[in-house]
């Protein structure tokens, strides 16, 4: 990140390059700013990069009120949606703090995309701090299988894919820069349930991580390619939790070309040049109140309670390809 704090005017681009024009803030605040955002960044959200961008978006984005221009009408951000987690260091240890925050994150981004992107009525009304308020995609059914055909487990037209097409790095993203900086992003990501039943092993008489491995508790073993940073030879390791009261459990590994490398897929689940993730569902004893047929969740066996259906699967394994 770059130390500088730009002072004086700044241009909101959407705008006329006059009327568009806003005072930032004068030298001596800015050193200001400077020391506080280096507080910031360096005591509350040093290992998130995005919470980074997204704080400075907040920050700096401003916002319109009305269509006609007065030095009024533009804002910094709008009130309720930035600022700052009190932090009173005798008493929140960091870790404590950010991981309440990332929790917290986690249920407001749920609850945002619940609001924004389903299409049943919203139940509450967040208040967007986006220039749109839903990035547009669009879902196709029955793609072919991103992969060797032997591998996707509903057959070779079975994928389902989401494609964001081109989005505006200004209008859609709200970064702001004169026309010839921005960027077009665009994000199309295949899935498909994977066929694992030749590359998984079941254990049940061994012990794994001190716990005993029984037929009822297995232990699974599944082999879509090992973990060389790890040692690993297996994809995924997981004891199957029957038996005490327990939910969905997810494991995921991921392999980004020339970033993150930590797997390295087997031949038929090879694509040159794209981001792959593979994601293991374990959903324990998840009960269910109907009948479920969805390939990954499906429970169609009866419990002993008349009305709660269990899973048919101990796991799935997803696997979705990335191209950006
Ligand atoms: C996908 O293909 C299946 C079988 O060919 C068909 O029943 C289903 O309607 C298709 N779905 C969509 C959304 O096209
Ligand atoms: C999954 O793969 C195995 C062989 O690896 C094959 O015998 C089985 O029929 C496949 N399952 C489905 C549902 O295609
Ligand atoms: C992985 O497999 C290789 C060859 O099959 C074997 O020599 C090695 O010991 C295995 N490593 C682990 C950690 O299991
Ligand atoms: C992968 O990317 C490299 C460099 O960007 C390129 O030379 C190569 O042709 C690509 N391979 C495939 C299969 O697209």
């Amino acid at each position: 990140m770059s130390n500088q704090i730009y002072t004086g005017f700044w241009v909101d681009r959407s705008r006329h390059p006059v009327l568009g024009a806003t005072w930032t803030l004068s030298v001596d605040r800015a050193t200001l700013l400077a020391s506080f955002l280096s507080f910031i960044v360096t005591t509350i959200i040093v290992n998130s990069l995005f919470n980074i961008v997204v704080f400075f978006l907040y920050f700096v984005r401003p916002i319109r009120k009305t269509e006609n221009y007065s030095s009024e009408d533009v804002a910094l951000a709008k009130p309720g949606i930035c600022g700052f987690l009190p932090v009173d260091p005798t008493v929140d240890s960091l870790n404590s703090l950010s991981s309440r925050q990332e929790l917290y994150e986690t249920i407001d981004a749920r609850r945002y995309a619940t609001e924004k992107y389903s299409k049943e009525p919203a139940r509450f009304t967040t208040s967007s701090p986006f220039p749109v308020d839903a990035l547009p995609f669009e879902i196709i059914h029955n793609t072919s299988c991103p992969f060797d055909e032997s591998m996707c487990l509903l057959g070779a037209n079975s994928a389902i894919t989401f494609d964001t097409w081109f989005l505006d790095s200004h209008s859609h993203l709200g970064i702001n820069a004169p026309p010839e900086a921005r960027v077009e992003y665009r994000w199309c990501s295949t899935c498909t349930v994977l066929n694992v039943t030749a590359r998984a092993q079941v254990f049940d008489d061994t012990t794994y991580e001190g716990k005993p491995i029984s037929s009822k508790e297995p232990l699974v073993e599944v082999d879509l390619g090992g973990q060389p940073p790890f040692n690993k030879n297996h994809t995924f390791l997981y004891r199957i939790n029957a038996l005490d009261p327990s939910g969905y459990e997810v494991k995921y590994v991921s392999i980004v070309p020339r970033l993150l490398n930590v797997w390295d897929p087997i031949q038929p689940l090879y694509v040159p040049n794209a981001s792959t993730t593979l994601v293991l569902i374990a959903p324990n004893n998840v009960a269910y109140e109907q009948k479920v047929f969805d390939p990954v969740f499906q429970a169609t066996t009866a419990g002993s309670d008349p009305e709660a259906w269990f899973s048919d699967y101990r796991f799935q394994v997803i696997a979705c390809v990335d191209r950006r």
